[in-house]
């Protein structure tokens, strides 16, 4: 199981280290006109600037992808068994983790779509449900590419992923928000310590390099939505320390369990 580390709510300030400009596109992603992800939903084109880019498709006019992107996406780097269960664990929890962030903002979407109380809110839960379609279309390569088993909890937890999403929004935009702010602070540690991982002994393959900087990219885009939430008075919503500690004990527990299974 994964170290965990300490956490508090408290914006910004709980993140030293992270506190610094974010990687997200500044534009809405598009959408390639075919294929779909894991999670169901559509796949965006990548980013050229981005390293993700490497595992998503491209757009008329976007440079090619060079030699060494190329290898480092369709290879298997040789892996030591301590190598290899470190890869496998980050990449299945990722992928997993990722489709729970798309069903948790399709379970918001519904309610907020639906109940039309605020335009505002839902253009920011759509905008943050777009990037976390570049995140889960990533990782459905990884873990093709890595030959990683995925989750057998997948039924599982996109019902419970849609259900807080549904649920939070219900009780209103800042529950919503508070939600998002307790996922993404621990999948933003999450990332950190997987980070940490990477750095040791990993093999001299320009895979793991690129696989790295995936990772700090998704990091940024999911500390950015971390601040989206508290620009948006997550913590004002009501009950906010429980609501909080429970949706990210529920986290850490899904983490802990997708490791395993
Ligand atoms: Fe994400
Ligand atoms: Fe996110």
């Amino acid at each position: 199981m994964l170290a965990r580390t300490p956490r508090t709510f408290v914006a910004r300030s709980a993140w030293p280290a992270l506190s610094r400009a974010h990687s997200s596109h500044a534009a809405p992603p598009s959408f390639a006109p075919t294929g779909t992800t894991s999670a169901d939903t559509e796949v965006p084109y990548g980013d050229p600037t981005l390293a993700s880019s490497a595992y998503l498709p491209r757009q008329a006019g976007d440079p090619p992808h060079t030699a060494e992107q190329i290898r480092a996406v369709s290879e298997l780097p040789d892996l030591t068994p301590r190598q290899r269960k470190i890869i496998d664990e980050i990449i299945r929890v990722d992928q997993a983790g990722e489709l729970g962030a798309n069903y948790i903002y399709y379970g918001q979407q519904a309610v907020m779509s639906n109940l039309r109380r605020d335009k505002r809110v839902a253009e920011l839960v759509q905008a943050m449900w777009d990037g976390e379609k570049k995140h889960i279309a990533a990782f459905d390569k990884l873990i093709t590419q890595y030959e990683v088993r995925p989750t057998a909890l997948y039924p599982l937890w996109k019902a419970m992923a849609f259900g807080l999403g549904a649920g939070t929004a219900l009780m209103g935009k800042r529950a919503a928000m508070a939600c998002t702010e307790a996922v993404e602070t621990v999948i933003g540690e999450h990332y950190n310590e997987q980070l940490e991982l990477l750095k040791k002994d990993m093999p001299d393959h320009p895979a793991i390099p690129l696989l790295e900087k995936i990772l700090v990219e998704f990091r940024d885009d999911e500390l950015e939505h971390l601040d989206t939430a508290v620009a948006n008075e997550s913590q004002q919503a009501p009950a906010y320390s429980l609501l909080s500690a429970v949706i990210a004990g529920g986290c850490r527990w899904a983490i802990a369990a997708t490791s395993k299974v």
